[in-house]
């Protein structure tokens, strides 16, 4: 089936990709917006150029934005907190609350200037909807910002990892589906079998290159590996399924130079 990337794509019920992909740029954003009934959540909104896609896409899935009653940010990044002031602005509403970790806050303060900032650990590490459906969130610090988050949709078992399990997808599909073989499989830019640039490859540089160090990619797969995900949505590259998942989750768990681990002991 051909997946129109001009439209918002629905991952799973009532989840919608709201990102968009263009060729010239490996790093892409993927921001996420879950739909439950009359309330909505958009998850790592993305930076301000990205904006009038992003908004173009969440109006395309019918969504009129004053539904959207809370932005989830899992940490402060501009490529995904930029478009905050576009975002406010559109729906204009003192109740809009950002939700993040209170380490994050002290930086996102910085580009909002009208939402309320709800601290994850004072909702207890969960958020629900109206309906009763609710999102749980499990702190991965350190990978890669001192606040950063997962958050888990217990409904449609979606985990969305921010940076953690991203690319720089030099060939990009909005869905990645790994071979049973890529799990030991020695990884090289070119894949000996397909003559394709190496999705395995793409993910290790980039967490090699974003994330501090191993020790701290190591904890967040171990938080991430208790959980009863079925699929991974993260914020840059593609949605991986459940096999793939636990795949790259595995071969994550010990990549070695990561970070400041690449200058060996000292
Ligand atoms: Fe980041
Ligand atoms: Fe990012």
């Amino acid at each position: 089936m051909t997946i129109d990337f001009n439209q918002p794509v629905e991952i799973a019920p009532g989840i919608f990709w709201v990102g968009f992909h263009e060729g010239s740029s490996g790093l892409h954003c993927n921001p996420y917006l879950i739909v439950d009934q009359d309330e909505a959540i958009l998850i790592d909104g993305g930076s301000r150029p990205d904006f009038p896609t992003v908004m173009m896409k969440i109006l395309k899935a019918g969504v009129n934005p004053k539904k959207i009653i809370g932005l989830i940010y899992s940490h402060y990044d501009p490529d995904i907190c930029g478009s905050i002031p576009n975002i406010e602005s559109i729906i204009d509403s003192p109740d809009l609350k950002i939700i993040s970790n209170e380490e994050n806050h002290m930086f996102i303060t910085h580009y909002a200037a009208s939402s309320k900032f709800v601290n994850l650990r004072e909702i207890n590490f969960e958020f629900s909807f109206k309906s009763g459906r609710s999102l749980r969130f499990y702190l991965t610090p350190y990978a890669h910002a001192q606040g950063s988050f997962v958050t888990f949709d217990h409904t449609t078992k979606t985990l969305f990892t921010s940076d953690l399990f991203g690319s720089y997808s030099r060939k990009w599909d909005l869905f990645l589906k790994l071979t049973p073989r890529c799990a030991t499989c020695v990884q090289s830019k070119i894949c000996s079998k397909t003559h394709e640039p190496c999705p395995l490859f793409d993910i290790f540089t980039f967490h090699q290159n974003i994330m501090p160090s191993c020790k701290a990619l190591r904890y967040a797969m171990k938080q991430i590996d208790q959980l009863a995900f079925e699929r991974i949505a993260p914020q840059h590259g593609s949605i991986l399924d459940l096999e793939t998942s636990r795949m790259v989750l595995n071969r994550l768990h010990c990549l070695d130079q990561v970070g400041i681990d690449k200058f060996g002991d000292f």
